[in-house]
């Protein structure tokens, strides 16, 4: 009787870890060979794309990606001069038109408003909610600067909440959009000492996969993006010649790689970690039992507290 109880028990985890780490790149697969559908993005989901963050590292990898594929893109971050540089770049490459908006999410609710008005003249069919900070060293909740704090609360979780509220009504009239959630595979699981950043990207997965559920009837779709190193300003600490952990630089994944990848998912499946070597990270960490998860990362980052530390 234990015996059937445990063999039973241990075919349902077998069974859904399977199907947790297998869906997606079967549905690549399936829909990579079957999709047929001659629509480009423009005319599948409308022809604008806003990209929070799109002046660098990721949001600037989706914003060529998207513009490449006939998007108009709009971008989205505090420096005016590179966003300019980076939109000029993106015309001259795709010819498509491009526009910015200088905006700090940091400021938390008093952005919003002005950044509705902009928004409403447009016919937005794409919004990559990409814009994200973190610590750069791990670092115990009591150490950190309240204006890290309130930046990661408002910059991580924040600006994707309310884009998705401003944004929304229209697509849902329209009965066509995509919605892009960058989370992280620090989602995974908490991270001691990478507490805030990990529960921000947490919040990602959760409200962007219900969010996919309540968009669902009304065609409009919501993709979860959770990648894990990606050689950008974020990850340069990785790679300073005083890092104290060499591995990590191995791990990291070239943003143009990245978006190779992660671009095809697009409009394909609502979850992935957009490139084929995370997709095997996120599998091999799911075979562990949160708490046992729980105890590697403590260890983990125990262990990287106290070497940034010295
Ligand atoms: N890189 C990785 O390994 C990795 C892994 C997993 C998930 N992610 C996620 O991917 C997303 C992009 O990360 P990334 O590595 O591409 O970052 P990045 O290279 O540091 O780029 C960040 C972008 O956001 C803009 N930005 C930063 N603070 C802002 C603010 N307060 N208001 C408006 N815009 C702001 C930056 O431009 P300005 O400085 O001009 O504002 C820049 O365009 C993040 O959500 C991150 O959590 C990254």
């Amino acid at each position: 009787m234990l015996v059937t109880f445990l063999t039973f028990i241990g075919i349902c985890s077998f069974a859904s870890w399977v199907y947790e780490n297998f869906r997606t790149p079967v549905l690549l697969l399936f829909r990579g060979l079957t999709q047929v559908s001659s629509n480009s993005f423009p005319e599948k989901y409308g022809p604008w794309a806003v990209i929070t963050g799109g002046s660098d590292g990721i949001g600037k990898g989706y914003a060529n990606y998207l513009a490449r594929q006939g998007m108009k893109v709009l971008l989205i971050a505090r420096n005016e001069a590179k966003l300019k540089k980076v939109s000029q770049e993106i015309t001259e490459k795709y010819g498509v038109e491009t526009k910015i908006l200088v905006t700090d999410f940091s400021k938390g609710e008093q952005v919003y408003h002005g950044l509705e008005t902009e928004l409403s003249s447009l016919d937005i069919g794409i919004l990559v909610n990409n814009v994200g900070v973190i610590n750069e060293k791990p670092i115990r909740l009591e150490a950190m600067d309240q204006k890290l704090l309130w930046d990661l609360i408002n910059i991580n979780v924040g600006a994707a909440t309310l884009l998705c509220n401003i944004l929304i009504p229209a697509m849902k009239r329209k009965r066509r959009g995509l919605i892009v959630n960058i989370s992280s595979l620090s989602a995974l699981a908490p991270t001691p000492y990478l507490a805030v950043y990990a529960a921000t990207k947490a919040y990602m997965t959760s409200f962007s996969q219900a969010l996919r559920q309540e968009l669902l009837s009304y065609e409009v779709e919501c993709q979860t993006v959770s990648p894990g190193y990606v050689e950008t300003n974020m990850t340069e600490y990785l790679t300073q010649p005083n890092a104290p952990e060499k591995h990590f630089t191995q791990q990291l994944v070239k943003v143009k790689d990245f978006l190779h990848y992660a671009g095809y998912t697009i409009g394909k499946v609502d979850t992935t970690c957009g490139h084929w070597t995370h997709g095997i990270q996120t599998a091999l960490l799911k075979i562990l039992p949160d708490w046992l998860k729980l105890r590697v990362y403590t260890r983990l980052y125990t262990h990287l507290l106290h070497k940034f530390s010295n």
